[in-house]
């Protein structure tokens, strides 16, 4: 990872930075009032006031996308009607031009000074978006997973939010020419891989699924789906179709969510004969220190030390590149021990290995052939 990166560069900056993540993943609205918001902060206006709390914010305390997660919930609650007919996500509009920005972003801090009583509540906790569409690139590695050990799958997941994406193997996936996952899935994600060689056809059997949360969400209370739905781009509405797809994939297949600290979880963990331990993380580092990232390096040397032929344990980890937002997130892997196909290609366990690249939101997956890291780069 680079080391120029400034972690906290001022609240208009990381503003900023968020304009051009919005682009890049294809928020025009987001990134509209991004760009108005780093503007207006850097001067003195209602927002900077109003932000003040807020101002020395860490790029991994995410503050942007919780004050706009604020703002979409207050739309979401209908107590914003004026900044609702701007988002397509209740049926307004975006904003097509310059005078409409301008409106938009006027309704949008109006909102929130109007809601300057709620916003230690809703700027409390970090951003979660849990978008199933990640769950295209998990679902790939599991059948790489079952094609290296043909053992029934132990599946973790650290940072999980409501636990979405633990059913991975239960979503309908379809590329050109070809689709994998139970047909009557409720959440089939179309197009979702390319490039290739693609993973190897199998049929993982999930046996276990358990995440880790420091705040999970309940998708199974108004509240939860409610909070969820938040944090989904107001004019992107195949993303709020995975979602409600996604809510009801989650009462058909339980998983249980855990509230603790991904390293106390991945201390309980223990490899167990004749299953494989799947853990994997998805845009969850960027909300780690260097000393969280370095606990969890450790507990994975713990893990792996345990693993064995009869009780492997795989590292799956789908986490941007870098330190740049705007930038792609790899799916990569690690394995203890190393599965035959790895040892015949010299490939010794525990080295990093890139699989694909994908967006921030997930899809498309682009497959590519094995890639092996130089660098500690997960
Ligand atoms: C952006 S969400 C990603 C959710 C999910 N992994 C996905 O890809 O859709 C990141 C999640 O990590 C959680 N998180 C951050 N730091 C954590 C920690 N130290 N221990 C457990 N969870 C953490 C946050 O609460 C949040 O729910």
């Amino acid at each position: 990872m680079s080391h120029d990166y400034d972690d906290s560069p001022g609240l208009a900056a990381l503003f900023a930075r968020q304009a051009h993540a919005a682009e890049a993943h294809g928020s025009v609205l987001y990134a509209g009032l991004c760009r108005a918001a780093s503007l207006e902060l850097v001067g003195q206006g209602r927002l900077r006031e109003l932000l003040a709390p807020w101002l020395g914010a860490r790029a991994g305390d995410m503050l942007p996308l919780r004050v706009l997660g604020a703002a979409h919930r207050l739309v979401l609650e209908r107590r914003a009607p004026a900044l609702a007919l701007w988002f397509p996500s209740v049926g307004g509009h975006a904003p097509a031009d310059a005078a409409g920005r301008d409106s938009c972003f006027t309704a949008w801090v109006d909102t929130l000074v109007a809601h300057a009583d709620r916003l230690p509540e809703l700027l409390a906790a970090p951003p979660q978006t849990n978008d199933p569409g990640r769950a295209a690139s998990l679902a790939g590695v599991l059948h790489l997973v079952d094609d290296a050990w043909h053992l029934p799958i132990r599946l973790h997941e650290l940072g999980t939010s409501a636990g979405l994406n633990l059913r991975a193997d239960q979503v309908r996936i379809t590329w050109e020419g070809g689709a994998v996952g139970p047909i009557e899935s409720p959440l089939v994600l179309d197009d979702a891989w390319i490039g290739g060689p693609l993973p190897p056809l199998h049929d993982p059997v999930v046996v276990e699924r358990v995440g880790c949360d420091l705040e999970p969400v309940d998708v199974s209370t108004v509240e939860g789906r409610l909070h969820l739905t938040s944090f989904v781009w107001p004019d992107q509405s195949e993303r709020f179709e995975r979602l409600r797809a996604a809510f009801t994939l989650a009462d058909r297949v339980p998983a249980e969510v855990v509230r603790r600290d991904l390293v106390t979880h991945l201390h309980t963990l223990r490899p167990q004969e004749g299953t494989v331990l799947v853990v994997w993380h998805s845009s969850t580092w960027m909300y780690l220190d260097a000393a969280e990232r370095a606990a969890v390096s450790l507990a994975f040397d713990d893990l792996a030390a345990l693993a064995s032929e009869d009780a492997p344990v795989v590292h799956v980890a789908r986490e941007f590149v870098g330190d740049r937002l705007d930038t792609g997130f790899a799916v990569v892997t690690q394995w203890w021990p190393a599965p035959q196909a790895h040892v015949a290609a010299g490939i010794p366990r525990g080295t990093e290995i890139q699989h694909a690249d994908t967006p921030a939101h997930g899809l498309p997956v682009t497959w590519m052939p094995l890639r092996v890291l130089s660098t500690n780069g997960i």
